[in-house]
């Protein structure tokens, strides 16, 4: 096994998705490191990262994968999703575009992802409910349809990004 690995009892893939500039490498940012970044620059290709967490007596390590909103930077589709037990599914509740293309997200999660995958639908910025064009009940009623986990976060203000990363996580096993 890898050394870096050697301390925990499982390692779990899980990936994120959803439009360009919801949000996605911010969130990962939180989970992984705790950080934010006002202007951070669309992803390109694939990065990774990783979180440990303690979930009864069991150490899991977290390995989250992100990639590009936006189709002409994205990674090979079927690699991404290939052993992914958890995703978040993230749309930007300011954007009701971002939340029209969760069909398509959806569609190719179902496609590409393990059947059993747990994925957490994930309305952020709810830091600018001023500009909100998403209400919350929108959000519920497609997770619910869909089966799905559901969370309002702000990666900006550090909110409920942790519960979502940890129902996934809680949900899995
Ligand atoms: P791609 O890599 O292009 O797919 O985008 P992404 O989904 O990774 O978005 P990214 O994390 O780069 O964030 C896009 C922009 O939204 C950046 O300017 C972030 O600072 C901002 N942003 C991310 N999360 C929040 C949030 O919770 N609140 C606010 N106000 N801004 C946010
Ligand atoms: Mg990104």
């Amino acid at each position: 096994a890898d050394s870096m690995d050697e301390d925990c009892d499982y390692l779990f893939k899980a990936v994120l998705i959803g439009d360009s500039a919801v949000g996605k490498s911010n969130i990962l940012s939180r989970i992984s490191r705790n950080e934010f970044q006002l202007d951070s620059k669309p992803t390109i290709g694939v990065e990774f990262a990783y979180r440990n967490v303690k979930v009864g007596d069991k150490l899991i390590k977290a390995q989250i994968w992100d990639t590009a909103g936006q189709e002409r930077f994205r990674a090979i589709t079927s690699s991404y999703y290939r052993g992914a037990l958890g995703a978040l599914l993230v749309y930007d509740i300011t954007r009701k575009n971002t939340f029209e293309s969760l069909k398509k997200w959806l569609h190719e999660l179902r496609e590409f992802g393990n059947p059993d995958m747990v994925i957490v639908l994930v309305g952020n910025k709810s830091d600018l409910s001023d500009s909100r064009q998403v209400v919350v009940e929108d959000g519920q009623t497609l997770a619910q349809l869909e089966g799905l986990c559901f969370m309002e976060t702000s990666a900006k203000e550090n909110i409920h990004v942790e519960e979502a990363f940890l129902n996934m996580i809680n949900k899995i096993h």
